[in-house]
């Protein structure tokens, strides 16, 4: 392996320049070449890569976003996209490719690996944390603590003014990012899509509530209901309370990554590049029970929906 090409694709997630900045180090630690794919999958299209260096990659790992850019590809969905792609990899004679990103991601990785034998592993890298095969996902965790600081600013004039609040949150289908930010600021109600049951509580507990307090609703994006319909449902049971609606959108999505979300690009970066030099492809680089795990793409493709632990938990707190 002299040439490895790195991509960041779908929607950008803190952590994914320190997951760069590790493959760029560990690359270079054995003499291999480190080019960026910018843009995702158009990058490869259109044969836009650019050499990266370990000492300018330590420098910028602290920024949110991903310094490569991303995209979601039409154009890789075709065949012409994929071929185009191709002559990418065979004119820039690279060995290699590392994919950073979500499901998405891999699906595309998986789709070129069927034209190509060019050697890939997968780094999970979503907010979502909807990936299996690893305990959590790159971007997890800064999305949840930026959450948790918008939802506690949310309560102090929740509580000044006795207020309803509905927070929607990112996830897509996923009810992570709202149980673990649901718990963690105490929320009086949350709302996911992996339960049916959840809304019947909320409705049940808000019937009785006698505006003296705020009351906190975290709703995830992905729930079966959306904000204006859970909002009207609540003043049906409870026509006098006063509601405000907060959609936390893409803020969730930006910021400076956690300290775990570095060290977990870290670990990743590091686990991945290792795999490629030994001659491992096909894989996703994850954390499983805390321990850097190799797993076939194919088998963390299917839906990860939340765990026992953190559904057990949300029953306990929130019905
Ligand atoms: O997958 C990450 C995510 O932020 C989801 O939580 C959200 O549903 C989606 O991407 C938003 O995508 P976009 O930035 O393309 O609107």
């Amino acid at each position: 392996i002299k040439h490895i090409g790195i991509l960041t694709s779908g929607g950008d997630a803190p952590g994914m320049n320190a997951a760069v900045f590790a493959v760029a180090k560990t690359a270079n630690n054995h003499g291999i070449k480190l080019s960026g794919i910018r843009k995702g999958f158009e990058g490869l299209i259109d044969n836009d890569l650019l050499p990266l260096d370990p000492n300018e990659m330590q420098r910028l790992m602290h920024q949110g976003g991903t310094i490569l850019k991303t995209a979601r590809s039409e154009r890789f969905m075709s065949a012409q996209g994929q071929n185009k792609a191709l002559r990418t990899i065979e004119q820039n004679k690279l060995d290699a490719i590392i994919a950073i990103g979500g499901d998405g991601t891999f699906r595309g990785m998986l789709a070129l690996s069927k034209i190509s034998n060019i050697p890939f592993i997968g780094i999970p890298g979503t907010i979502d944390n909807d990936i299996a095969g690893t305990d959590y996902t790159l971007g997890f965790d800064s999305a949840v603590n930026t959450a948790v600081k918008c939802i506690d600013n949310i309560r102090d004039t929740a509580e000044s003014h006795n207020r309803v609040f509905l927070v929607e949150v990112m996830g897509r289908d996923s009810g992570y990012i709202g149980i673990h930010s649901g718990l963690s600021c105490g929320a009086d109600a949350i709302l996911v899509p992996e339960s049916n049951e959840d809304i019947n509580y909320l409705l049940h507990k808000i019937k009785h509530y006698n505006s003296e307090d705020a009351f906190i609703v975290v709703m995830c994006e992905g729930d079966e209901l959306n904000v204006e319909q859970v909002s009207s449902k609540i003043r049906k049971v409870n026509a006098h309370i006063d509601l405000r609606i907060a959609k936390l959108g893409h803020i969730q999505r930006g910021g400076k990554p956690s300290a775990q979300d570095r060290m977990l690009g870290i670990r990743l970066g590091v686990l991945a590049t290792k795999a490629i030099i030994n001659g491992e492809s096909g894989k996703m680089a994850g954390v499983c029970n805390n321990k850097p795990t190799l797993r076939p793409i194919k088998s963390v493709m299917k839906k990860q929906s939340v765990d026992a632990e953190t559904q057990d938990l949300l029953t306990l707190f929130c019905g």
